[in-house]
């Protein structure tokens, strides 16, 4: 099994399986990847870049589908973004 990577997420060093897009990776932890407009927690549906519930910025560019990103060591990843 390949060692996990760690990623950055909201500022906080967090542990991952080597190989999981973001959006898995936020799945696993139970963190939501943003915010409807009325505040409903909103998390990754499709899982292959159609439905955009799974938005997040990563490093720094924001609105990235995270289903379509890898994690990989060092990367900082924030919800809500
Ligand atoms: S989970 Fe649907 S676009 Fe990422």
């Amino acid at each position: 099994m390949p060692e996990p990577v760690t990623i950055i997420l909201n500022g906080e060093r967090r542990p991952v399986a080597a190989g999981s897009s973001v959006a898995a990776a936020l799945l696993t932890m139970g963190v939501a990847a943003r915010r409807s407009v009325s505040g409903e927690e909103r998390s990754a549906v499709c899982g292959m870049g159609i439905c955009e519930e799974c938005r997040v910025m990563v490093d720094g560019r924001a609105g990235v589908r995270g289903c379509l990103v890898t994690c990989r060591d060092g990367m900082e990843v924030r919800t809500n973004g």
